[in-house]
C-alpha cells in the first residue's frame, strides 16, 4: 500500500516518526506531508531519512502546481496523526490552505484520521460536531487516549498508540468497499480440450489466481461472476460461479454474461488448441505412433479486445522469457488495459504455488513489478491498481 502520513502540529508529532516506521516495516511506503505547525515540533529530516522520501510541506515551494493532485492520485490511504483541532475542522469544512488540506480534498481513498489535543479542546462541542462530520464521511478514528496531557491535565487527548494507529490502518485496508458499483468478471483455471471420452488436453493451471481476484472483488463489495474451468478450489463466498470444461464453453459463457461487467479479468489458463471433431468411442491403442490435427481455440482475451465498450479488460501473460516486452505485446494486440505477467517454469511462484510474483503493464505506460506474495494479497494489489487505472483513463478521456 502507499499511504500518505499527514502530520499535524502537536506535541504527539513525535509519534508520528514511530508510525512512519511500523507502517514501513508492514511492508507499505510512506510519504509524509507536514504542516507548518508541525515543523515547530519535528524537523522535516526525520521523516525524510525514515521513509526515505522528501517530505511535502508547503503548498507553492513544490515542483509543480498540481503535486497535491498527483500525490493524492498515487496514494491508497491517508492517515493524519496527529489530527488537531484546527486540522479536523478544517477537514470537516473543506478549507483547503496548505499542502495537507488541499491534498485531503482531491484524495479519493480511505482517511484514518488520530486526533491529539487537549481534553476541553477535544469536548468542545466544535470538535465534536467535526469529528461526526468527518465519521460520516466513512473515515474511520482512532483515539483520542486517555491519559496524562502533555497541558498537565488529564483525561482524553493524547494520541493513540502508533501501533494502535497501524492495527486501524491494516482494518481500513481490509475492509474497503470500494468496489461496490461494479461488476467484475473473472476467468479462472484451465481448460480441457477432450481428444476422445477419457481423454484431454489441458495445462497445469490450478486456478488460485483467479479464485483470490473473485474472493477480494467480492469482499470489496463487487458483483463477481466467476467462469471457471476445471479445478480443485472451494466456491469462493459471494461469488456467482459458472462451471466450463472447454474453451470453446468458457467462451460462450464470457460472452452470455459480459453484459453488466464493468471489469473483465482473463486470468483463465485457455487451451490454444482443441480436436475440432471428437471421436464419439475411446480411442483405441492400434498404431505405434499417433499424431493429432489440432484446430485452435477462440482466443476469447482478443474477442473481448474488440467487443468491450466502456469495459476495463485485463488480460494475463504466462511466459516463460521475455516478460515485459511479451506482456506489453498483448496488451496492444488484444486492446487490454493492463496485462498481468508472470514467469512461469519456476517452482515457487505461477501455476500451482500460493505465491504469485507479477509485473503489470497498463495502457497508460506503467511498469509494476510486484514482488513475490500469497496470492490473495497480490489479487488486492490488482484491484488497486485497476481502481487508479479507470481514474486515470477517465481523467485523460475527459469523463
Ligand atoms: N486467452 C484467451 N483465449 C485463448 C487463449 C488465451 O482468452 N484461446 C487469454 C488468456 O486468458 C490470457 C491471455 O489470453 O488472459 C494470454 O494467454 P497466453 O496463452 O499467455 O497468450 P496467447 O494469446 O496464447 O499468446 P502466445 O501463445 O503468443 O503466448
Amino acid at each position: 500500500m502507499r499511504i500518505i502520513l499527514g502530520v499535524g502540529g502537536g506535541i504527539a508529532a513525535y509519534k508520528s516518526a514511530e508510525l512512519a516506521r511500523l507502517l514501513m516495516d508492514r511492508g507499505h511506503a510512506v510519504q509524509a506531508v507536514m504542516t507548518t505547525a508541525s515543523q515547530e515540533f519535528l524537523r522535516p529530516l526525520t521523516f525524510a531519512a525514515l521513509t526515505g522520501r522528501k517530505v511535502l510541506t508547503d503548498l507553492f515551494a513544490i515542483e509543480s502546481a498540481i503535486e497535491h493532485i498527483s500525490v493524492a492520485q498515487e496514494h491508497d490511504l491517508l492517515v493524519v496523526a496527529p489530527a488537531t483541532a484546527d486540522l479536523l475542522a478544517k477537514l470537516a469544512h473543506g478549507i483547503a490552505d496548505d499542502f495537507l488540506t488541499t491534498l485531503y480534498l482531491a484524495f479519493t481513498g480511505p482517511v484514518v484520521l488520530a486526533p491529539a489535543m487537549n481534553v476541553n479542546m477535544w469536548q468542545h462541542p466544535a470538535t465534536q460536531a467535526n469529528l461526526e462530520t468527518l465519521e460520516r464521511r466513512g473515515h474511520l478514528t482512532v483515539g483520542p487516549a486517555e491519559g496524562y496531557l502533555a497541558c498537565g491535565m488529564t483525561g482524553a487527548g493524547r494520541l493513540a498508540s502508533p501501533e494502535e494507529i497501524s492495527e486501524r490502518i491494516e482494518l481500513a485496508i481490509e475492509n474497503r468497499r470500494d468496489l461496490e458499483e461494479e461488476t467484475v468478471l473473472v476467468t479462472a483455471g484451465p481448460t480441457q480440450e477432450p481428444l476422445d471420452p477419457v481423454r484431454f488436453i489441458s495445462n497445469r493451471s490450478s486456478g488460485r489466481m483467479g479464485y483470490a481476484l473473485a474472493e477480494v472483488a467480492a469482499a470489496r463489495g463487487a458483483r463477481v461472476i466467476l467462469i471457471s474451468g476445471p479445478v480443485h478450489l472451494p466456491q469462493p463466498r459471494g461469488v456467482e460461479l459458472i462451471a466450463v470444461r472447454t474453451a470453446s464453453e468458457m467462451h460462450d459463457k464470457v460472452f452470455e454474461n459480459l453484459g453488466p461487467a464493468t471489469i473483465v479479468i482473463k486470468s483463465a489458463a485457455v487451451a490454444d488448441f482443441h480436436l475440432s471433431k471428437v471421436p464419439e468411442q475411446k480411442v483405441k491403442k492400434t498404431a505405434a505412433r499417433v499424431s493429432l490435427e489440432l484446430d485452435p481455440t477462440p482466443d476469447i482475451l482478443a474477442e473481448l479486445g474488440r467487443k468491450k465498450g466502456d469495459r476495463l479488460l485485463i488480460g494475463f501473460a504466462a511466459e516463460t522469457q521475455n516478460l515485459i516486452q511479451e506482456a506489453r505485446r498483448k496488451l496492444e494486440s488484444k486492446n487490454c488495459d493492463m496485462v498481468v505477467a508472470n514467469l512461469v517454469g519456476t517452482a515457487d511462484t505461477g501455476f500451482e504455488s500460493e505465491q504469485n510474483e507479477v509485473v503489470l503493464v497498463t495502457r497508460t505506460g506503467e511498469t509494476l513489478p510486484f514482488s513475490r506474495a500469497p496470492k490473495r494479497e497480490i489479487a488486492g494489489r490488482i484491484f488497486d491498481e485497476i481502481m487508479k487505472l479507470r481514474l486515470a483513463i477517465h481523467a485523460a478521456d475527459g469523463r
